[in-house]
């Protein structure tokens, strides 16, 4: 099926300057990235983005890190693209992602063990993605 995905590159991978690295793995793996904007996340945003998250210990932590700095967000689209991204991305803890994935391959040192800091976001069902690209395109 086409779908359309949400993906951020989060403040690590901006930071680190791997937007461009990430953005051709995207287009390697066959999809499309149909929009994208550089932005600072508000609060707002980002406690609708992981509203799902509220309540959890690291709730606050991953609204401060997605807050801490320039992100990339985009709008990703292609055959099956939900679940092919999240395949490139690799699990949620970079310490357990195979080589191969975005998350594994990239993944850095984080003295802060009550977040988990992973690079990449990207929506974990076709509805996910309905809610979370309305956040941030109109
Ligand atoms: P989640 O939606 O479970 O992971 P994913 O990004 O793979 O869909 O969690 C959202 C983010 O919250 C995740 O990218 C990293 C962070 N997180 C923690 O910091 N600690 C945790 O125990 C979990 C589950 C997630
Ligand atoms: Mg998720």
């Amino acid at each position: 099926m086409f779908e359309k995905t949400l993906v951020i590159i989060k403040p690590d991978g901006i930071e680190r300057g791997l937007a461009s690295q990430i953005i051709s793995r995207i287009e390697s793996a066959g999809l499309n990235i149909s929009e994208q904007k550089d932005i600072y996340i508000t609060t707002e945003q980002a406690e609708r983005l992981y509203a799902e998250h509220k309540g959890q210990p690291y709730f606050e932590k991953i609204v401060e890190y997605i807050m801490s700095g320039m992100v990339k967000v985009m709008i990703v689209d292609g055959e099956g693209a939900v679940l092919k991204m999240r395949s490139l991305m690799g699990p949620t803890d970079p310490q357990k992602a195979p080589a191969g994935t975005i998350r594994g391959d990239l993944k850095f040192d984080n003295p802060d063990k009550k977040v988990i800091k992973n690079t990449i976001h990207g929506s974990d069902s076709v509805d996910s993605a309905l809610r979370e690209i309305r956040i941030f395109f109109e």
